[in-house]
């Protein structure tokens, strides 16, 4: 790893001189107003070219301005949009659409689909909308809206459920909504794949209270983790079957991914400590043996052997989880690193050659994805530093003047040519866009549902917003882990009056007498604290809130017998330690320590990446 390590150095020289030119020029609170509104103006373009051109189709085509069929034929870009819409405060068409689709939308069709995009793309969608449409605290409820996207949301994933049928718990790749499983279906999938299911299924369990979506999904990760290497790593393909792992190469980008940022979300969301202790143990490995700093490299899950040193474009979402655990110092030097690839060529290559420092062969493409601009916003978030907005300015520019066509925006074939494609994901309207306006609109003095709504919001792999609703957090887990004392053990968990309809449906009758997260023991309906009402009192501030805080890594303690040491590394040094929320996060109102130490994370969620789009 010596060769790439100097070149990489050569790199990073030049990447400070971008840094260095354009901290002179700073963003002013007026225009970040006018960024905002560009972006704005940038979401429309796009969503009025599927709506007009695509719809009810997947997703546009904007140079042709047509619509194709990407994933089941189920208008996938509009339930992609609709928190965006929401997050816009854009009122009437929100309404519009969740009506819409309550009355058009049906998943007994006879079509394949992925497991993992149907969960992150669809059935987040569903359940984020339904959560700001039956919801009068986000200020966009629905008068008229009676659960239909949540009943929709829970068809489906029962749909999804033959899927979970294998021997290791972890799920085929693809299933048929209407058949279950194809005969021929390979038993190859993804490590994302399998283990980015947890916060939608989860939240489904605890709306719907059926605790199978939660479990399956749980299940799926233990079944992955199960099967780590020794020193801690996940390979990148795995037989759902045997549990052998078909393609052994670590790494945090492709087909890894976001089984890293669920561990930790599903952590911050449920508060479930089992995901944490997970998440530890997997990000200390990442940082022992994947970074190469700033950049990540691919390496053999069990020898640690190099394989690949490449920059991949997914691998841009780390330095947001990294914020969200509270490891700033790291995600800095890295978003710098993976900027200075975005600035060489106006946009990041799917694959950038760590050794050669060129655009990988046949990884040339800019799909639109969110992933550095979604760390962008995270860094800005936790360090205020006006040089995330320059960086933010920069790849809206790139956006407007390279990618902007007729009807939307296109993907871009070649990062050195510019040349355009013929396609728009739909997470594009769902992150992309979204990402760049809450980056602007922070720094513009923020009035939005995420920065001041009522709740501290999760964002999925999808950018969806996952409300941290007391019916969804894990109140009674949070109690029992943190050896809080919780009385009133036959309490309910009071919901909110029309969140609480769903109680009946399938399954409830039939729970299993203790479906652990379901029962309610914990529930403390006389708490102060406003946001996540519910929370035990015996909780110290840092546990109510989750995270997290992290300090570097001291390498001279680290060594191989970690997983026998991790409860006291924990305490000690490293990965996440429960403490420090930050104050403008907390929705309580109620303020930390710490709360001017930028050093300190800000708690809620946020990254995403797409395993293998
Ligand atoms: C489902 O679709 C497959 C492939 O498109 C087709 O062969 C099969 O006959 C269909 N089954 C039904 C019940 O429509
Ligand atoms: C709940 O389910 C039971 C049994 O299916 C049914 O009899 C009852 O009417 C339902 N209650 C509500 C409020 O829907």
């Amino acid at each position: 790893m010596e060769a790439p390590k100097l070149l990489l150095l050569f790199l990073l020289i030049r990447c400070d001189l971008f840094i260095g030119k354009s901290l002179g020029d700073g963003v002013t609170p007026q225009e970040a107003k006018e960024l905002r509104d560009e972006v704005r103006e940038m979401f429309y373009h796009a969503f009025n070219g599927y709506m007009d051109h695509a719809f009810p189709r997947d997703e546009l085509r904007p140079l042709s301005c047509g619509g194709e069929d990407t994933l089941g034929g189920y208008a996938l870009t509009l339930i992609d949009s609709l928190d965006t819409l929401a997050l816009l405060g854009d009122k009437e068409r929100f309404t519009a659409s969740v009506e819409w689709i309550g009355k058009n939308l049906r998943f007994d069709i006879n079509k394949t689909v992925s497991i993992f995009e149907t969960t992150i793309r669809v059935l987040g969608g569903l359940i984020s909308a339904h959560l700001i449409a039956s919801d009068h605290n986000t200020g966009m409820r629905i008068p008229s809206y009676d659960d239909e996207l949540l009943h929709l949301a829970e068809d489906l994933a029962r749909r999804m459920l033959p899927a979970f049928d294998t021997p290791t718990g972890i799920p085929f790749g693809s299933v048929n909504l209407l058949h279950g499983v194809d005969e021929h279906e390979s038993k190859i999938t993804s490590t994302a794949g399998g283990g980015t299911l947890t916060l939608e299924f989860g939240i489904l369990s605890r709306l719907t209270n059926d605790p199978i979506f939660e479990q399956v999904a749980k299940n799926a990760v233990r079944g992955l983790w199960a099967r780590r290497s020794k020193i801690n790593l996940v390979g990148a393909h795995i037989d759902v079957f045997s549990g052998d792992w078909t393609q052994k190469d670590a790494g945090i980008g492709t087909s890894i991914d976001s089984f890293y940022e669920y561990l930790l979300k599903a952590y911050l969301l449920f508060g479930d400590e089992e995901y944490l202790f997970i998440f530890q143990e997997a990000y200390k490995a990442a940082m022992k043996y994947l970074f190469n700093d700033p950049w990540y490299v691919e390496v053999n899950m069990n020898s640690a052997a190099l394989v690949w040193p490449l920059f991949n474009s997914l691998q841009a979402f780390w330095p947001g989880l990294q914020v969200l655990a509270g490891d700033i110092e790291p995600a800095i030097r890295t978003h710098a690193a993976f900027f200075s690839v975005w600035r060489r060529y106006g946009f990041t290559p799917e694959g950038f050659n760590l050794a050669t420092l060129s655009v990988q062969q046949g990884q040339k493409s800019y799909p639109l994805r969110p992933e550095l601009i979604e760390s962008t916003y995270w860094l800005y978030k936790a360090t205020r530093d006006p040089r995330y907005l320059d960086a933010g300015r920069d790849m809206l520019a790139s956006l407007q003047y390279g990618a902007r066509c007729t009807c939307g925006y296109c993907h871009i074939s070649d990062v050195e040519f510019h040349k355009q494609e013929d396609h728009m994901e739909s997470f594009f309207l769902a992150e992309t866009v979204k990402y760049l306006w809450l980056l602007f609109d922070l720094a513009a003095g923020p009035d939005n549902l995420v920065e001041n709504g009522p709740y501290k919001y999760i964002f999925s792999t999808e950018g969806h917003l996952l409300p941290a609703t007391p019916q969804i957090s894990l109140v009674r887990e949070h109690c029992s882990y943190f050896g809080a004392y919780c009385r009133n053990s036959n309490l309910r968990l009071k919901t909110h009056s029309h969140e609480s309809a769903e109680t009946n449906s399938s399954g409830s009758q039939t729970r299993p007498a203790d479906s652990s997260f379901l029962s309610r023991s914990s529930y403390q309906s006389s708490s102060p604290v406003s946001g996540l009402k519910g929370l035990c009192p015996g909780l110290t501030h840092g546990q109510r809130f989750g995270i997290s805080f992290m300090t570097p890594v001291d390498p001279s303690s680290e060594d191989e017998q970690s997983s026998q040491r991790e409860t006291t590394e924990i305490q000690s040094h490293s990965v996440v330690l429960i403490s420090n929320p930050n104050p403008e996060v907390s929705l309580s109102g109620s303020h930390n320590d710490h709360e001017n130490d930028p050093a300190h994370a800000p708690q809620e969620e946020s990254p995403s990446s797409k395993q293998r789009r």
